[in-house]
């Protein structure tokens, strides 16, 4: 473990228990932030609010593998070790656990699945991702055994999966939902903006712009249908995008709807050239 001075750099399990140990044993509140890193300000924005609300906060930077489908990016997904670290040091993180796959999975045989909640959306083209997700956290729940976790709004179905996980199992954490942190011009922030050349980071301006128009255009009772035709006509008016959903989900259970009405989710993934990108919002009536 290194940093008298600054941040702590966790490499090992061991090393964030002796430390989380210590935090307990002075009665200090633990806030986690789980991310895959190559950071930037929507992971800030996490960091920001966990820093405010616990007395020591502990980011996890790990490309989870087991999210990664085998002709994902698992290879290729960014990362920046040092910035990520400097990055976290700023926001006033108290540690980073940075630890290798071999230090979080010995042939695992433990996975963790939430039923339902991950067969649609993203679920229903990345079959292993939700397992993945779910594996990890909770390992990194129990690694940490943080008061609270900070997860974004950015990835709706992560989030609602995680809190039904949370209530289902009885993990003794609150979960904190932080809105979606967006480019000047309107582009979600995401580790795999940096996948896009200077072209399609345009084109890629057309998600955004559909969650607009669907935002400006839901009205209550109206057919779902309907509305994500309007989105699709957006992503379709940009040649270099290829829709891979828009749908409307009940903000719950993430089941189709017909009408909307109660809490709704509306959510897509759409391909620039060949990096998928994800954005969404929420509604509810009154
Ligand atoms: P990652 O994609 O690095 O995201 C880490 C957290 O940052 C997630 O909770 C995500 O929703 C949030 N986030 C990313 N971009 C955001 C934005 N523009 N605005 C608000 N929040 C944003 O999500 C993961 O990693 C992994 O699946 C993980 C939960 C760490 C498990 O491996």
């Amino acid at each position: 473990m290194s940093g008298c001075k600054g941040i702590i750099v966790a490499k090992t399990i061991d090393e964030v228990r002796t430390k989380v140990a210590k935090w307990q044993a002075e009665g200090i509140s633990v806030g986690l932030v789980p991310t895959m890193g190559f950071l930037h300000e929507g992971h800030g924005s996490l960091i920001r609010k966990a820093v405010e609300q616990n007395d020591e906060v502990i980011v996890s930077d790990f490309v989870n593998p087991t999210q990664f489908g085998p002709n994902e990016d698992l290879e290729s997904y960014p990362r920046d070790f040092e910035a990520d670290k400097n990055f976290c040091e700023k926001l006033g993180a108290s540690l980073i656990f940075n630890p290798g796959p071999d230090e979080m999975y010995d042939r695992p045989r433990a996975y963790v699945n939430i039923e339902e909640l991950s067969d649609g959306l993203c679920g229903a083209r990345r079959p292993v991702h939700f397992r993945g997700v779910c594996t990890v956290v909770s390992k990194l729940f129990n690694i940490t055994k943080a008061n609270r976790a900070y997860f974004g709004e950015k990835d709706a179905q992560q989030l609602a999966i995680i809190r039904k996980m949370v209530k289902d199992l009885n993990f003794d954490i609150e979960i904190v939902g932080c809105p979606i942190v967006r480019e000047e011009d309107g582009l979600a922030m995401s580790s795999r903006n940096t996948y896009l050349s200077a072209e399609e980071r345009k084109a890629a301006l057309c998600l955004s712009r559909a969650i607009k128009s669907g935002k400006e255009n839901i009205k209550e009772g109206m057919s779902t249908k309907q509305l994500t035709s309007l989105m699709a006509e957006v992503i379709e008016a940009e040649p270099l995008a290829k829709i891979d959903y828009i749908e409307a989900v009940d903000g719950e259970m993430l089941q189709p709807i017909e009408k909307v009405q109660g809490r709704v989710l509306v959510a897509m993934a759409v391909y620039i050239g060949k990096t998928r990108l994800i954005d969404n919002f929420s509604w509810e009536g009154k």
